[in-house]
């Protein structure tokens, strides 16, 4: 096991020598633990010279810009701009089905909003930010592609995470990925050496392609994104009211892109399914689904059926990984 206080040091050295002490950079901040704690590490060396945005880019859960801007300004106090990129994002998005070619137009979308938030930045304030700060793990990088210079005869390529697979071959910044080596739980340890509050530290993964990766297909018909937001609420709420979110690793809802017939009200419906996931893993690389009570599944279904109007059904995903990977695509 490695000693987090030391690999914390050595960051902090790291980026000191590489960043000049009038050069600045850019923080793609997710909300999630992985670039949170990566933002907070990098803004103890650059103070001011760090630019951390947050891109709405319409593949985020319910209220969740709200909910991550607000804990950023009132409990972690970094400096966060806000960017509503919805339209490009939904439009570059629109008859895009195949996972690959999602997350890449994902990825490179993200850039693009990097990209043009460094010309604000140059127009502002007359800085040039020629770093980029994301919260990449290990495993993002060993899913994403094989090694290099690793002779590996059989490729790891499992998907592309949107900022690995996705980076354009003429990046004009220059990464600072400083969890390139290290494993989720890592990383949490390292933001509580940092005194990231512990609710942010808990907080389940979210992948950087957001709610694209769990509305199967194209994703952007009308009210599909909608009806997953609401059902992925219900359900961990529901998780988080029998006290078992800190028990379980991620877990979430996905929009099946086939329809199915029900009863409701004695009316016949011809509506959606949905699909429910949760599991527990210690690394991501490996997962095991979660063994829920019948009375939790029983409860949480009846929610969902009588809130969601657009849902007649709902399966629940006893798939591990492998075979299945956590995210359906
Ligand atoms: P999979 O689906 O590969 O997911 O079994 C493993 C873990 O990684 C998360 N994930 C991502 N995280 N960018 C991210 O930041 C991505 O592109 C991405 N894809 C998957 C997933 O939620 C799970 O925790």
């Amino acid at each position: 096991d490695w000693n987090m206080g030391q690999v914390l040091e050595e960051q902090l050295q790291k980026i000191a020598l590489l960043v000049g002490p009038t050069e600045h950079a850019i923080c793609a901040l997710s909300g999630g633990v992985d670039s949170t704690v990566a933002a907070t590490l990098v803004h103890k060396v650059l103070g001011d010279r760090l630019h951390c945005v947050f891109v709405d880019n319409g593949l985020l859960r319910l209220n969740e810009q709200q909910r991550v801007m607000d804990t950023f300004n009132n409990h972690l106090h970094l400096p966060v701009t806000c960017v509503d990129h919805t339209k490009p994002m939904l439009d570059r998005l629109t008859g895009v089905s195949d996972p690959e070619a999602k997350r890449k137009a994902i990825g490179a979308e993200f850039i693009e909003v990097f990209k043009n938030y460094a010309t604000e930045l140059e127009k502002t304030l007359g800085v040039k930010p020629m770093y980029l700060v994301q919260g990449t793990l290990y495993p993002d990088v060993i899913e994403s592609c094989p090694p290099p210079g690793s002779g590996q005869k059989h490729s790891h390529m499992i998907k592309s995470h949107h900022n690995v697979g996705g980076l354009p071959k003429d990046l004009q910044f220059t990464l600072i990925e400083p969890f390139r080596d290290l494993f989720k739980d890592e990383v949490r340890a390292v933001g509580r050496l940092l005194g990231v509050p512990e609710q942010f530290i808990k907080r389940h993964p979210f992948p950087g392609p957001g709610l694209a990766v769990r509305v199967l297909g194209d994703v952007t018909e009308e009210g599909k994104l909608d009806t997953l937001r609401e059902v992925d609420e219900i359900f961990v709420n529901c998780i988080r009211e029998y006290g078992l979110y800190d028990e379980i690793w991620q877990a979430f809802a996905v929009f099946l892109p086939i329809k199915a017939v029900g009863v409701q009200g004695d009316q016949r419906t011809h509506s959606h399914v949905v699909a429910l996931r949760a599991v527990n893993s210690a690394d991501g690389m490996t997962a095991d689904w979660y063994n829920f009570t019948p009375a939790f599944l029983r409860d949480v279904s009846t929610r969902i059926c009588n809130k969601v109007r657009t849902v007649n059904r709902v399966v629940y995903d006893i798939t591990s990984k492998p075979p299945g990977t956590i995210e359906w695509e």
